[in-house]
Order: C-alpha cells, then sequence, then structure tokens
C-alpha cells in the first residue's frame, strides 16, 4: 500500500483563485470497500463520477489552522463502479484564505496556496488493497468558482465548467515547498500587554486529525414566503425567518452569459430592496453566470455561508417564482434534545428566536453572528449560551471540540483570546471572555457528564486561571483585573447594557468564578490538592472583592449588574444576599420592571430575581414587551436574538447585527426555573425537578431527551389546582421540590408529599397541588 502523501504532494494555485483536481482511475471487479480520507486548507469538496462525496458543508471545518486540520472520512463505495472512475476536487478559500476579521477581512491564515489531501482506500473481495491519492500524478485546472470569499460572495461561471475535452486546460500540478509561511493573525493592536508576533505556519507541525464534531449539513430547506419586486428586476424573497445558510438557485431557461446576482440581508429597505448596511464591509452577494440558451440551469454555492432572511435576486432570466430561489439552513449538525413551550405566546416566540439563533451561529464553531465581516468564535458570546444551548441540542461534541480550539491557540503565557480559533484581536482575553476557558468545559460536563472534556482541558483552564492568579493587578490589588495602561479600560464588561456597570470588578468576580470552577474540576479529576488550593484562592479573592467594591450595602457602579454578579458567583456573604436581590428587584422597579442590563448580566438577572423571592417580577420582565426586553425585540420582527437591545433603532450601518445569541441565554430560566428541570449530579444522573410557575402563566410543557431517557416537567393550572406531570427516565433519580404556597398541600396519586425534597424513581408521575 502507498504510504499517506505529504502535504507537499499536491498544491497549486493561489489564495484568489480556486483550483479543481481530477485523477481518472480504475476499479476492478469484487471491490467490497471504498473509503475517502481527506482533508484541504481551505475548504474541499469531493466528487466521484459527478456524484457529491458525503453530504457535509464548508469540511474541513475550522479549527487553528497554525495548530490543527480535521480529516473526514466518508465510504464512497457505492460511487464506484467496476472499469473507470473518475475523482475530481474543488478547492475554496474557505476560513483559510479568503479574508476574515472586520474592516475588510484582512486576516488571513494564509495567501495559498489552496491545498488537498487526499486518499481512497479500495478493499477488494480477496482481501487486495489499492491507494488512491492526491499526487502529482493529478491534473489541476482553473475551476468555475471564479470568486469566492467567506463574507463577500461566491461567484461562478458555468462557462469555465469541465466539459472532459483537450480544451478544458488540465495541467500538471506545480508540486510546490513552501512549507513554511509567516502569518499575522493581528492586524494593528490596540490592546495592552500584548507581544503578538507572526506565528509561522509550518505544515509539517500541523496535525491533521480524525474531526471530533459532526460536520456541518443542510438541516432544513425554506420556500419563501414572500416575492416581491421592489424595483423592476430585482426580486425580493423573504424566507420569514433570519438564519445562517446558502441558497440554491434553479432557472428554468437560462440565457447563455447572463449573470445572475443574489444579495443577501437581514432586513429591508423602506421601498422593500435588500438592506446591507448592517453587514459592514461584508457584500455578501453571489453570482451565477449562466452557460446555456435556453436549458434549465441549477446552481448552489460551495466555499461559504451567509446569515439572511431576504435575498435579492437580479438579472434572472424571465421572473423567478418560489421554486427557483430556495434557502437551505446549515449548521453543525446537531441533534435537537430539549422542546419547551408555554401558555404565553411572547415567550414561545422568545424561545423561537434563541433556538434559530443557536442554529445560525453554530457552523463548525461557535460565531457571535453569521452575517457581517465577523462571524468569529468571541467568547463571552460562546460562555453566556452555552447553557441554553446544552438544553436545546445533542451539543456535547461541538463545545469540546471549541474547548480544544480555546486550548490550541493558547499563548504560551497561559492567557487566552477573546476569539478563538485566534483572530483579529491579540491577547489576553477580557473578563467574562477568557473565562470561557473555565466555562465551557464545566458546563458541558455538568450536561452530559463526560469528564473527558474536563482531562482534556485541564491544563488550560488552570493555565489561564493562574494567569489571572499571577498577574501584576492580582499581586498590586490582591484581585485581578484586566486594564489598559491608562487604567481607563477595564475590558468590555458588561458589554451593550441598557446602563452600563463599572468594568473592573467584573474582572475579579469572573476571577473567582473560575478559581471555583477550577477547584470543582480538580475534584472530579481526583487533584485533591489542587481542589483545595484554587478552592481556598477563590475564597481569599471573595474577601478583597468585598473589601474592594462592597459599600453602603451595595456594589461598586449600585446597577443590577453590578450587583448581580457578585449575586450569582457566591461573593455575596451570606446574610446580606436578600439586601443585595432587593437592590436589583428595587432597580428593576424604579425602570417600571425593566432590565437594564447587557450581554453578561441577563444571563442572570432572571434567574437571581426567582431565587431570591421576586418570581413574579422576573415573568414581568420576562414577558416584557417594550425597550428594553426580549418581548419588544419579538414584538418588532425578530426571528433571531438582536445583538442590542435597540437594534431597530440605533446605528444602521454598524455593530448591529439581529441574529446574536448572548440575549437567547434568557431561555436558561424557561428550563431551570419555570420547568424547573436541571441536572445536580453530571448527565442528568441525578436532577432537579423544581418548577415555580409565576403569576400569570397556566400552562409550561418541558421535554428533555437526557443520556439516560426522555426527562419531563409538564404543568398546568386547572380549576385552582396545579397539576404536574414528571417523567424521571431509569437509571436516574430526581429531587422533587414542589412551588408550595402557604396553606397548601401536594398529593401524589392520592399519597400526601411531605414539604421539602421528595426523591423521586424512574417512572412517570402525576402531582396535584392545592
Ligand atoms: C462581537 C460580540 C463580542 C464583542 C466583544 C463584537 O464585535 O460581535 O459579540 O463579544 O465584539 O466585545
Amino acid at each position: 500500500m502507498e504510504s499517506r502523501l505529504d502535504w507537499d504532494g499536491w498544491n497549486y494555485g493561489r489564495a484568489s483563485s480556486l483550483d479543481a483536481g481530477s485523477q481518472r482511475f480504475s476499479v476492478k471487479n469484487n471491490l467490497v470497500k471504498a473509503r475517502i480520507y481527506a482533508t484541504g486548507l481551505g475548504d474541499y469538496v469531493l466528487k466521484i463520477n459527478n456524484q457529491k462525496v458525503g453530504d457535509q458543508l464548508l469540511a474541513p471545518g475550522w479549527t487553528d489552522y497554525l495548530k490543527k486540520v480535521y480529516y473526514q472520512t466518508y465510504d464512497v463505495t457505492s460511487l464506484l463502479k467496476s472499469g473507470e472512475n473518475q475523482l475530481d476536487a474543488f478547492l475554496g478559500n474557505g476560513w483559510w484564505s479568503g479574508g476574515l476579521g472586520w474592516g475588510g477581512g484582512f486576516h488571513r491564515y494564509s495567501q495559498g496556496p489552496l491545498r488537498l489531501l487526499c486518499q481512497l482506500e479500495l478493499t477488494y473481495a480477496d482481501g487486495s488493497t489499492e491507494v488512491i491519492a492526491s499526487n502529482k500524478d493529478w491534473k489541476i485546472r482553473l475551476s468555475p468558482v471564479i470568486y469566492d470569499a467567506m463574507y463577500h460572495g461566491e461567484h461562478y461561471d458555468a462557462r469555465l465548467e469541465a466539459k472532459g475535452t483537450d480544451a478544458d486546460g488540465w495541467v500538471t500540478p506545480v508540486v510546490l515547498n513552501d512549507a513554511q509561511n509567516p502569518t499575522t493573525l493581528f492586524g494593528p493592536n490596540k490592546d495592552p500587554n500584548v507581544g503578538e508576533k507572526a506565528d509561522i505556519f509550518d505544515m509539517k507541525k500541523m496535525e491533521v486529525v480524525a474531526q471530533e464534531a459532526p460536520p456541518i449539513r443542510v438541516t432544513e430547506t425554506k420556500k419563501a414566503v414572500t416575492v416581491t419586486e421592489p424595483k423592476p428586476g430585482h426580486f425580493v424573497f423573504d424566507f420569514g425567518q433570519n438564519m445562517a445558510g446558502i441558497v440554491h438557485l434553479s432557472i428554468p431557461k437560462a440565457t447563455y452569459s447572463q449573470e445572475v446576482v443574489l444579495h443577501f440581508a437581514e432586513l429591508l429597505h423602506e421601498d422593500g430592496t435588500v438592506a446591507q448596511e448592517n453587514l459592514r464591509s461584508a457584500k455578501s452577494t453571489d453570482r451565477y453566470i449562466c452557460k446555456s440558451n435556453g436549458e434549465a440551469e441549477e446552481w448552489e454555492p460551495m466555499f461559504l455561508y451567509h446569515g439572511f432572511r431576504y435575498v435579492e435576486v437580479v438579472g434572472f432570466p424571465g421572473k423567478p417564482t418560489v421554486e427557483n430561489v430556495i434557502a437551505k439552513v446549515i449548521h453543525t449538525d446537531f441533534q435537537p434534545i430539549g422542546e419547551f413551550s408555554a401558555s404565553e405566546e411572547i415567550l414561545n416566540k422568545i424561545y423561537s428566536n434563541a433556538k434559530w439563533t443557536l442554529k445560525s451561529n453554530a457552523l463548525s464553531i461557535p460565531t457571535d453572528c453569521p452575517q457581517r465581516d465577523e462571524r468569529l468564535g468571541w467568547m463571552g458570546d460562546a460562555q453566556i449560551f452555552v447553557a441554553s444551548s446544552c438544553y436545546l441540542m445533542d451539543i456535547n461534541s461541538f463545545w469540546a471540540k471549541y474547548a480544544r480550539d480555546i486550548a490550541d491557540s493558547q499563548h504560551p503565557s497561559g492567557y487566552v483570546y477573546d476569539v478563538n480559533p485566534k483572530m483579529v484581536v491579540g491577547g489576553p482575553s477580557k473578563p467574562a471572555w477568557g473565562d470561557a476557558t473555565l466555562i465551557v468545559p464545566w458546563t458541558t460536563y455538568e450536561f452530559f457528564g463526560d469528564k473527558r472534556i474536563l482531562e482534556k482541558n485541564y491544563e488550560s483552564m488552570k493555565a489561564w486561571v493562574e494567569y489571572m492568579n499571577t498577574h501584576t493587578s492580582t499581586k498590586k490589588a490582591g484581585i485581578y483585573y484586566f486594564s489598559d495602561p491608562d487604567e481607563k479600560w477595564f475590558g468590555y464588561g458588561d458589554w451593550v447594557p441598557v446602563v452600563a456597570s463599572p468594568g473592573k470588578p467584573i474582572g475579579g468576580a469572573y476571577q473567582i468564578y473560575s478559581n471555583t470552577l477550577l477547584a470543582k474540576a480538580a475534584h472530579v479529576l481526583g487533584k485533591t490538592k489542587e481542589a483545595e488550593t484554587y478552592a481556598a484562592l477563590a475564597k481569599q479573592y471573595t474577601t478583597k472583592y468585598n473589601e474592594l467594591y462592597f459599600k453602603d450595602n451595595n456594589y461598586e457602579g449600585k446597577t443590577q449588574a453590578a450587583n448581580l454578579m457578585p449575586l450569582s458567583f457566591g461573593i455575596v456573604p451570606e446574610k446580606l444576599k436578600p439586601v443585595i436581590a432587593k437592590n436589583v428587584a428595587d432597580d428593576v422597579k424604579a425602570h417600571q420592571d425593566h432590565l437594564t442590563t447587557g450581554f453578561i448580566a441577563s444571563q442572570q438577572i432572571l434567574p437571581r430575581l426567582t431565587d431570591y423571592g421576586y418570581n413574579d417580577l422576573a415573568y414581568k420582565v420576562a414577558t416584557q414587551k417594550t425597550y428594553p426586553s426580549w418581548g419588544y425585540m419579538a414584538e418588532n420582527g425578530a426571528t433571531t436574538m438582536w445583538e442590542l437591545w435597540n437594534s431597530d433603532k440605533e446605528r444602521p450601518e454598524g455593530m448591529n447585527s439581529r441574529n446574536h445569541f448572548a440575549y437567547g441565554s434568557v431561555i436558561e430560566w424557561y428550563f431551570r426555573y419555570l420547568a424547573g428541570v436541571e441536572p445536580i449530579e453530571p448527565g442528568f444522573k441525578t436532577f432537579r425537578i423544581s418548577p415555580k410557575p409565576p403569576k400569570g402563566l397556566n400552562r409550561v410543557n418541558f421535554s428533555y431527551q437526557s443520556l439516560y431517557g426522555p426527562i419531563v416537567s409538564n404543568w398546568e393550572r386547572k380549576d385552582g389546582k396545579l397539576i404536574l406531570n414528571v417523567t424521571v427516565p431509569p437509571n436516574t433519580v430526581a429531587d422533587l421540590e414542589l412551588p408550595l404556597q402557604a396553606g397548601q398541600s401536594a398529593s401524589l396519586e392520592g399519597k400526601k408529599l411531605k414539604k421539602g425534597v421528595s426523591k423521586l424513581q424512574p417512572g412517570s408521575y402525576q402531582i396535584l397541588i392545592q
């Protein structure tokens, strides 16, 4: 058998052009098995005898290419026939060289060349094998994809498709030997403490490993709900839902050389044409040039995706119908495992918005948004939404992969980056962003019970915590804070809030939280000494935090966020907790039952209000329909979560995405409090059922496909009673805590339940509260 190929074996071209490679080979009779192992730098699409190999999109996915690239494995037995066969490969820039980052996307891992590493292994009935691999025997040519850049679009000139003749322009590849390339991922950098050097990209050092998480696939197709023609020849398709995806174009009767242009957007101008201003420098425009006269033609892009609800089609031969432009929703293909609905419509709408925002922002990595010149793995967004996502989807391997992305990009000094795989922003990461290093693996472990995520990432988690614990600010002030050299800017703080809170304490709050999580992880892994050390440090920083930031029964800033963060991270001394919770509740009331929080503290507000006896107030905030609120977004046309509470009013051409999952963290409260289900032991081996029905809500239905089987928590108010139906799956135990008001009692199948926690063994139960 031929040995595996070296990366240098087959490469050609520049990043700005697209390559296609082709190999003819012969298959003998009695083939029993055929597998392809493949990867690329950037993306690749394989075809055997003109049929696409696999159903994955944007392979090999996004990793820190300076360290690692995934390979994919395909069973292609059914695509081959005895005799002559042809294997074709198309290469595109993908995340590798298409340009990333705001301001024109000038950050890239490489200027090229594009590379393919591909090995087809044939196994015959007699046990003999053959290998067809990417090497200099292939023929190559420029492909019909004449341009592709993740943010800007894909241009396809169908006239350039290979026709199987000498005129196709196939040539023999030039084997380049450019194993090293200096790669600068950081532009002019204003961040402090940064001594970022150009990374040297060295193919020999890059790990090529099997893909860990499911691939990106089409998970749904959508037809437009309306097609309008706001300007002659401009057809606007409204898919009724903001999403990440591509469109499939079908032209019933083509006109030779006609260019069909597709502009993608989340929004419309008043005149009904698409509004791309908030995509900033991203052009989000695909182009297709027809190859025939009068024939039907079909096309969809191979190397990118867009964030969109609307598509404006220009240059279509004739008048397009809903059949001609079909949206394909794409994301990392994890399966849904949680379902929630309630009797209050606004909750269902917000829930749907959050779910769609997850689907739009899980494309190999968790992105901040899917549409503008960004689409990056911002850590703050990820850590805020990770728990919500674990209730929704079977997403364990996606987060396990992201935890590795964080560790792969981590600086040798221990600091991590705001964006992972690292890109655009130099280190160190800011408070609440860097702490995703701990929060992502820990939360994923809590939900799915797989300890390997802690084992694999413990050193990376510890290095980030140590970075904070030994930082000069910790030495100076006794607690970590991030700052610029002028001590004026302390990080992103409670990002894009209604009322700003001081940023400095957020550094300490997250340092304490991260030390606490590290201690827990150490405990799980049997590192008793380290568990004690980090728990003691968390305690020590807690004392310092209260010394520095607590005054007059309030935390510095006195905002909702300023009080919520210490309350959520166990920093507030026991006897003061009701006081601090009341500060938050009073402030909410002073804002006519509205929140004033940003990305970070919005995750905490409803849970803390409920914890400390303000559940009805939490419900008012949750169902509020005036600004600022989740309901306000939903009532004003949002089908995914906005980046800003007032996205409808602010900066039409600036930082203003309509598809950011951070504010989606509200749904965590639906599951943990309205339905009342949360893990106690990792993976729901033991779990809590403790619904908190607020005044005004009559029904909640929640089901969750845990590793042990379905968990159910449904409740309904009927004739003055509350009926609760729960299911506890095999091999688990539930702690049932009932929402008993004074004078109420509960019974299970006629038997009165005692107050406090009842242990429920596997089974389905009906409980009556009256
Ligand atoms: C991103 C955010 C991110 C933030 C950091 C923005 O441009 O879209 O979601 O967390 O920068 O402050």
